[in-house]
């Protein structure tokens, strides 16, 4: 079994993802940590994100087993992240990789923006996952206070509108919900709750009786 999860930042599709992945006992692959490792290369390279060639090879270099985990989870990393996004040749060095992840012999769940709409177009299950801006820009504030990063919420809930927007508008891969993806709004849904309701819409989906 294929589950597709997409959505914008802090919507709650990566923990709703590490839920069904643990639930079902399928693989889990968080495809923005990709996105987000490419452009911590650069980074650290001294390089600038919007430099293509750059962002292309730091792309095919990629471990992706060599993330730093620990690093990747900052608001600029992110936002460079929304920014080496766009290139369709990072998007296109990332591909086989995520195409090979979703073979995995047990299943799998991909976590991204593009994962119903191109890398798994054939996914069993495509959820889209969102929240409200100022619910969402709420969980990344209080997430990035527990990382130590504590940031100002107004400004933060503008860079968020803006990486939404380029995500979106983007002409490469744009975040938008698939024709035939289950919406899944966790405005107001605790993590216990939004995972519950995830787990409802794919039972129902593989057992056929999903409308
Ligand atoms: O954690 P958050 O939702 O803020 O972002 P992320 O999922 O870690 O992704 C960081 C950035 O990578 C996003 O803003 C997207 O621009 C990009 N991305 C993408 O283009 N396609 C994906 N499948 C996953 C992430």
């Amino acid at each position: 079994m294929i589950i597709a999860i997409d959505g914008p930042t802090a919507s709650g599709k990566g923990t709703v993802a590490k839920r069904i992945a643990a639930h079902y006992g399928l693989a889990r692959l968080d495809t923005g940590a990709l996105y987000r490792g490419v452009a911590l290369a650069l980074l650290d390279a001294g390089q600038d994100p919007k430099d293509v060639a750059a962002a292309e090879a730091a792309a095919r270099a990629l471990d992706p087993d060599a993330i730093d985990e620990g690093r990747i989870r900052t608001v600029e990393v992110g936002d460079a992240a929304s920014i080496v996004a766009q290139m369709p040749p990072v998007r296109a060095a990332l591909f086989d990789l995520q195409r090979r992840f979703a073979q995995a012999p047990q299943g799998a769940v991909l976590d991204g923006r593009d994962i119903a709409t191109v890398i798994c177009p054939d996914a069993d299950v495509k959820l889209f996952v969102t929240a409200s801006l100022t619910e969402r820009a709420r969980r990344r504030w209080a997430e990035l206070e527990k990382l130590g990063q504590p940031t100002d919420l107004v400004a933060l809930t503008a860079l968020i509108a803006a990486r939404d927007k380029r995500d979106a508008e983007r002409p490469e891969a744009p975040l938008v919900q698939a024709p035939d993806a289950h919406l899944l709004d966790t405005t107001g849904l605790s993590i216990d709750e939004a995972a519950a309701a995830a787990r409802r819409i794919i039972d129902a989906a593989v057992s056929g009786s999903h409308p």
